[in-house]
Protein backbone atom coordinates (compact mmCIF):
# COMPACT_ATOMS: atom_id res chain seq x y z
CA UNK A 1 0.00 0.00 0.00
CA UNK A 2 1.35 3.48 -0.87
CA UNK A 3 1.66 6.21 1.62
CA UNK A 4 -0.92 8.17 0.51
CA UNK A 5 -3.28 5.98 2.28
CA UNK A 6 -1.48 6.77 5.44
CA UNK A 7 -3.06 9.36 7.46
CA UNK A 8 -2.15 11.50 10.63
CA UNK A 9 -3.16 9.65 14.07
CA UNK A 10 -2.80 11.68 17.79
CA UNK A 11 0.34 10.13 17.96
CA UNK A 12 2.08 9.89 14.64
CA UNK A 13 1.55 7.90 10.96
CA UNK A 14 -1.08 5.13 11.14
CA UNK A 15 -1.01 2.40 8.71
CA UNK A 16 -5.17 2.15 6.32
CA UNK A 17 -4.52 -1.33 8.18
CA UNK A 18 -5.04 -0.17 11.52
CA UNK A 19 -7.15 2.63 10.23
CA UNK A 20 -9.52 0.48 8.92
CA UNK A 21 -9.24 -1.64 12.12
CA UNK A 22 -6.34 -4.57 12.34
CA UNK A 23 -6.53 -8.17 11.45
CA UNK A 24 -9.90 -8.50 12.43
CA UNK A 25 -11.80 -6.15 10.65
CA UNK A 26 -9.91 -7.26 7.57
CA UNK A 27 -11.22 -10.68 7.87
CA UNK A 28 -14.52 -9.12 8.00
CA UNK A 29 -14.50 -6.55 5.30
CA UNK A 30 -12.93 -9.86 2.82
CA UNK A 31 -16.00 -11.98 4.19
CA UNK A 32 -18.34 -9.51 3.26
CA UNK A 33 -17.01 -9.35 0.03
CA UNK A 34 -17.27 -12.21 -1.19
CA UNK A 35 -20.61 -12.93 0.51
CA UNK A 36 -21.93 -10.08 -1.56
CA UNK A 37 -19.92 -11.89 -4.77
CA UNK A 38 -22.08 -14.74 -4.11
CA UNK A 39 -25.37 -13.00 -3.68
CA UNK A 40 -25.95 -9.93 -5.63
CA UNK A 41 -26.95 -10.44 -9.34
CA UNK A 42 -25.10 -7.56 -10.48
CA UNK A 43 -22.08 -9.41 -9.60
CA UNK A 44 -22.94 -12.48 -11.22
CA UNK A 45 -20.03 -12.34 -13.83
CA UNK A 46 -17.88 -11.12 -11.57
CA UNK A 47 -18.53 -14.60 -9.11
CA UNK A 48 -18.78 -16.45 -12.51
CA UNK A 49 -14.95 -16.28 -13.10
CA UNK A 50 -14.18 -17.64 -9.86
CA UNK A 51 -14.33 -21.44 -9.15
CA UNK A 52 -17.09 -23.34 -7.28
CA UNK A 53 -16.07 -22.75 -4.01
CA UNK A 54 -14.89 -19.14 -2.45
CA UNK A 55 -12.52 -20.32 0.57
CA UNK A 56 -9.28 -20.28 -0.67
CA UNK A 57 -9.94 -16.81 -2.30
CA UNK A 58 -10.96 -15.30 0.72
CA UNK A 59 -7.93 -16.89 2.66
CA UNK A 60 -5.83 -15.77 -0.03
CA UNK A 61 -7.31 -12.06 -0.52
CA UNK A 62 -7.31 -11.74 3.67
CA UNK A 63 -3.72 -12.70 3.86
CA UNK A 64 -2.65 -10.46 0.88
CA UNK A 65 -5.04 -7.63 1.99
CA UNK A 66 -2.99 -7.54 5.25
CA UNK A 67 0.20 -7.00 4.05
CA UNK A 68 -0.92 -4.28 0.90
CA UNK A 69 -2.61 -2.16 3.89
CA UNK A 70 0.68 -2.04 5.56
CA UNK A 71 -0.18 -4.88 8.16
CA UNK A 72 1.62 -8.22 8.58
CA UNK A 73 2.78 -10.02 5.74
CA UNK A 74 1.06 -13.48 5.64
CA UNK A 75 0.42 -13.72 1.90
CA UNK A 76 4.29 -13.14 1.24
CA UNK A 77 5.23 -15.40 4.18
CA UNK A 78 3.18 -18.33 2.67
CA UNK A 79 3.63 -17.70 -1.36
CA UNK A 80 6.37 -15.19 -1.65
CA UNK A 81 6.25 -12.27 -4.00
CA UNK A 82 2.16 -11.90 -5.22
CA UNK A 83 2.59 -11.63 -9.00
CA UNK A 84 -0.94 -10.77 -9.23
CA UNK A 85 -1.02 -10.08 -12.70
CA UNK A 86 0.47 -13.31 -13.71
CA UNK A 87 -1.62 -15.36 -11.36
CA UNK A 88 -4.76 -13.49 -13.01
CA UNK A 89 -3.44 -14.53 -15.97
CA UNK A 90 -5.74 -17.74 -15.75
CA UNK A 91 -9.36 -15.53 -15.73
CA UNK A 92 -10.59 -13.83 -18.18
CA UNK A 93 -10.60 -9.97 -16.75
CA UNK A 94 -12.03 -6.96 -19.11
CA UNK A 95 -13.79 -4.19 -17.76
CA UNK A 96 -17.67 -5.66 -16.86
CA UNK A 97 -14.96 -7.82 -14.68
CA UNK A 98 -13.10 -4.95 -13.34
CA UNK A 99 -15.81 -3.15 -12.40
CA UNK A 100 -17.58 -5.61 -10.82
CA UNK A 101 -14.71 -6.33 -8.70
CA UNK A 102 -14.65 -2.20 -7.79
CA UNK A 103 -18.20 -1.90 -6.79
CA UNK A 104 -18.25 -5.28 -4.79
CA UNK A 105 -15.83 -3.95 -2.44
CA UNK A 106 -17.21 -0.67 -2.51
CA UNK A 107 -20.46 -2.03 -1.72
CA UNK A 108 -18.24 -4.20 1.45
CA UNK A 109 -16.31 -1.44 2.94
CA UNK A 110 -19.31 0.98 2.67
CA UNK A 111 -21.87 -1.99 4.72
CA UNK A 112 -18.45 -2.43 7.10
CA UNK A 113 -18.38 1.47 7.54
CA UNK A 114 -15.37 2.14 6.83
CA UNK A 115 -14.07 6.12 7.33
CA UNK A 116 -15.56 7.80 4.24
CA UNK A 117 -11.84 9.23 3.94
CA UNK A 118 -10.07 5.65 3.88
CA UNK A 119 -13.02 4.64 1.80
CA UNK A 120 -12.64 7.04 -1.15
CA UNK A 121 -8.48 6.44 -0.69
CA UNK A 122 -8.73 2.69 -1.13
CA UNK A 123 -11.03 2.82 -3.74
CA UNK A 124 -8.49 4.62 -6.28
CA UNK A 125 -5.85 2.14 -4.66
CA UNK A 126 -7.87 -0.73 -5.88
CA UNK A 127 -9.10 0.57 -9.09
CA UNK A 128 -5.10 1.04 -10.19
CA UNK A 129 -4.33 -2.55 -8.74
CA UNK A 130 -7.72 -4.08 -10.76
CA UNK A 131 -6.86 -1.86 -13.91
CA UNK A 132 -3.66 -3.31 -14.16
CA UNK A 133 -5.26 -6.85 -13.99
CA UNK A 134 -7.25 -6.33 -16.98
CA UNK A 135 -6.11 -9.20 -19.08
CA UNK A 136 -8.51 -8.80 -22.42
C1 LIG B 1 -10.17 -7.05 -11.56
C2 LIG B 1 -11.01 -8.02 -11.26
C3 LIG B 1 -10.58 -9.27 -10.55
C4 LIG B 1 -11.02 -10.52 -10.81
C5 LIG B 1 -12.05 -10.92 -11.85
C6 LIG B 1 -10.33 -11.42 -9.90
C7 LIG B 1 -10.50 -12.79 -9.87
C8 LIG B 1 -9.77 -13.67 -9.12
C9 LIG B 1 -9.89 -15.10 -9.13
C10 LIG B 1 -10.88 -15.89 -9.97
C11 LIG B 1 -9.00 -15.62 -8.26
C12 LIG B 1 -8.79 -17.10 -7.91
C13 LIG B 1 -9.52 -17.42 -6.63
C14 LIG B 1 -9.27 -18.82 -6.13
O1 LIG B 1 -8.09 -19.20 -5.95
O2 LIG B 1 -10.25 -19.55 -5.89
C15 LIG B 1 -8.28 -14.49 -7.70
C16 LIG B 1 -7.27 -14.60 -6.80
C17 LIG B 1 -6.70 -13.54 -6.15
N1 LIG B 1 -7.00 -12.21 -6.31
FE1 LIG B 1 -8.23 -11.46 -7.70
N2 LIG B 1 -9.50 -10.71 -9.10
C18 LIG B 1 -9.62 -9.38 -9.45
C19 LIG B 1 -8.99 -8.32 -8.84
C20 LIG B 1 -8.18 -8.41 -7.74
C21 LIG B 1 -7.63 -7.29 -7.03
C22 LIG B 1 -7.89 -5.83 -7.35
C23 LIG B 1 -6.87 -7.81 -6.02
C24 LIG B 1 -6.09 -7.11 -4.95
C25 LIG B 1 -6.35 -5.90 -4.50
C26 LIG B 1 -6.93 -9.24 -6.11
C27 LIG B 1 -6.28 -10.13 -5.28
C28 LIG B 1 -6.26 -11.48 -5.43
C29 LIG B 1 -5.40 -12.39 -4.69
C30 LIG B 1 -4.38 -12.01 -3.63
C31 LIG B 1 -5.66 -13.68 -5.15
C32 LIG B 1 -4.97 -14.98 -4.73
C33 LIG B 1 -3.81 -15.22 -5.73
C34 LIG B 1 -3.14 -16.57 -5.52
O3 LIG B 1 -2.28 -16.67 -4.64
O4 LIG B 1 -3.49 -17.52 -6.21
N3 LIG B 1 -7.73 -9.56 -7.16
N4 LIG B 1 -8.78 -13.33 -8.22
Amino acid sequence: MSQDTDHEANDGRVSAYDWVGGEAAVRTLVDRFYDLMDLEPAYAELRAVHGSTLGQARDKLFWFLCGWLGGPQHYTERFGHPRLRMRHMPFAIGIRERDQWLACMRQAMTECQLDPVLLERLDQAFFQTADWMRNR
